[in-house]
């Protein structure tokens, strides 16, 4: 197992999120996390990324307990957070977004990474600010990849995206899984998670509610339609 979660607790002041969450992902799989609004998910990946360290129970990423490091050594370690409002810097241009990112000896360099998205190539004297959303959020990606994540942490890539640029976002996941990043998944979008997914996990007031596979899923009408407001 590359992360390990065992029974956090986290909160916000004392507002209560996660409950004795647990969860795991194997080398190489992607594992998507669903949930309805406010079901904890974005706190999932702040717990883990250190910007919202829980209060109990603990994180093991590649067998060291990194509950409560600081972010920047949870970083350093390998993990990469793609955020929900995608962190682009406004006042910087797209070339200096990716730069900030820049580690020495990565597999990703500027050069590769924009091989990945021709698109951005064009961009990268524009400031962050001027960028369309779907350029903003590969964007996003490129720069978690230029840090050289062995684990992706990807927080509703696909929002108001066009379907095309969907479809690009899916391209990059399945090929960063050829390379066998690990990469947990939180989206809206429960139907490009199901295609993706190796494994999913379900969440409901900070604690898991499902986990399986996503046929299994798909055949559950109980849960996807009390959890994830899908059919009837
Ligand atoms: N900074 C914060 N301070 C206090 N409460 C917060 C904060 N951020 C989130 N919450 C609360 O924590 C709960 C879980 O929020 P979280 O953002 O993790 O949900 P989510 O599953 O990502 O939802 P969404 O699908 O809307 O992104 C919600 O009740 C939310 O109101
Ligand atoms: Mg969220």
């Amino acid at each position: 197992m590359i992360l390990e979660i065992r029974n956090i607790d986290t909160f916000y002041g004392l507002g209560h999120i996660l409950h004795g969450l647990s969860l795991n992902l194997a080398e190489g799989e992607i594992v998507a996390l669903l949930g309805r609004n406010g079901a904890g998910k974005t706190t999932t990946l702040r717990s883990i990324t250190g910007l919202a360290p829980p209060r109990s129970g603990e994180i093991r990423y590649k067998g060291t307990n990194i509950a409560g490091l600081a972010p920047h050594r949870i970083s350093r370690m390998g993990v990469a957070l793609v955020p929900e409002t995608r962190g682009i810097f406004s006042y910087l241009n797209a070339r200096e977004n990716l730069l900030i990112a820049e580690r020495r000896g990565s597999r990703w360099t500027m050069d590769a990474v924009l091989r990945r998205f021709p698109a951005l190539r064009g961009r990268l004297e524009s400031k962050g600010r001027l960028l369309s959303g779907g350029e903003q959020e590969m964007l996003a990606i490129a720069r978690a990849l230029m840090t050289d994540p062995e684990l992706m942490l990807l927080d509703e890539p696909s929002q108001g995206l066009a379907p095309l640029v969907v479809s690009a976002v899916m391209d990059t996941i399945r090929e960063l899984k050829s390379r066998r990043v690990s990469m947990l998944l939180v989206e809206q979008n429960v139907e490009m998670a199901l295609q993706l997914a190796d494994r999913v996990y379900v969440i409901d007031h900070g604690t898991v509610v499902f986990e399986g596979a996503p046929a299994v899923l798909r055949a559950d009408q109980g849960i996807t339609a009390t959890y994830l407001g899908v059919g009837a």
